[in-house]
């Protein structure tokens, strides 16, 4: 069976085709990055309308690079949220256009699970697995029974760790997406020399919290812009942001952990999905809280933990 897949619910604009045997035909993804630059974050209007532009000629080449045509697929998937609105109808209304003249099944995706269900695909993870997903827009841990089998043991309170990478990077000046420009800055810093206060550490549960460190960072990056911040300033700030914040996901992880072990004893293995999971210090951190506890940590390759639509056709 092959499905075409469209993404289009933040500012990339993608497609691909994907078999039911785990095979990627194609996967191309469109970034806008360059026309919300100059905006220095992702502007709404503008990416619906980008889609609109692209949408076609996208589809066209993933079915192009597929050697397919659409006559063969055998379904049209489309992300129907959540996400940026304009962008989503764009998507699903092509999708839906597509599945109409071509007679084919249309299939609305919820974008979160595209993400919690990649590992299946790329490393064909067994049910149940501990899911934790961090993007622009949600940070949360899940426990997946199976295909629309979820059990949510917590999630932020306030901003996803994508969105504090992305405002992290807005006030050290750096360009957008923030995530990648904080994690290259970060390389060169020192983690040690901001002690930020590391989120929730009287509170058990699987709860995060990511706008007290961002709120630390931003007064950190104020007080030092008054007497003169220097670039190694702004590397050491980068470093000890994603420290406190690298601590505050394994804390929560190592919690997570045991109310997994509770629920499903029989559960090995840890998934990390979604933008922020691209990240190879989080990464790092986390793989030595799931080794400790005997676990195995997945994590798709990087091109599949940011917005694509691989993971909605799969
Ligand atoms: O899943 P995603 O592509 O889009 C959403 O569904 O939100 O995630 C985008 C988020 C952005 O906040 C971006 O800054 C973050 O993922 N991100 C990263 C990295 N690459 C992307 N954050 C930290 N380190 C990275 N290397
Ligand atoms: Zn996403």
């Amino acid at each position: 069976m092959l499905v075409l897949g469209i993404e289009t619910s933040c500012d990339e604009t993608a497609a691909a085709v994907v078999s039911d045997t785990r095979e990627i035909r194609s996967n191309v993804v469109l970034s806008q990055t360059a026309e919300h630059i100059p905006y220095g974050g992702v502007v709404p209007e503008i990416a619906a309308r980008a889609h609109i532009e692209h949408v076609d000629t996208i589809v066209a080449e993933a079915l192009r690079r597929a050697e397919t045509a659409l006559v063969n697929v055998d379904a049209i998937a489309v992300t129907g949220g959540p996400g940026l609105i304009g962008g989503v109808i764009v998507g699903v209304m092509i999708a839906k256009a597509l599945a109409s003249v071509h007679g084919k099944p249309f299939i609305a995706v919820n974008h979160l699970e595209g993400h919690a269900l990649t590992a299946r695909l790329t490393d064909s993870v067994e049910f149940p697995f501990l899911l934790l997903l961090m993007s622009g827009g949600h940070c949360q841990f899940l426990v997946v029974h199976g295909v629309g089998d979820y059990h949510r043991l917590g999630g932020t309170v306030d901003d996803a760790l994508g969105e504090a990478y992305d405002k992290t990077a807005k006030v050290l000046g750096l360009s957008y997406p923030g995530g990648p420009a904080v994690e290259k800055l970060a390389a060169t810093g020192n983690p040690k020399n901001f002690a930020f206060p590391i989120p929730m550490r009287k509170r058990g549960g699987c709860d995060l919290s990511f706008s007290g460190l961002k709120t630390a960072v931003r007064m950190q990056v104020t007080e030092l812009q008054e007497i003169g911040i220097s670039e190694q300033d702004k590397a050491d700030i980068a470093a000890s942001f994603q420290y406190t914040a690298g601590e505050h996901v394994a804390e929560r992880l190592q919690h997570a952990l045991k109310e997994f072990a509770r629920l499903c004893p029989d559960g090995k293995n840890v998934v990390l999905a979604g933008g922020v999971a691209a990240n190879r210090y989080l990464r790092g951190r986390l793989e030595s809280v799931t080794q400790e506890q005997g676990m195995r940590l997945i994590v798709p390759p990087p091109a599949l933990c940011t917005d694509n639509a691989a993971m909605i056709a799969w």
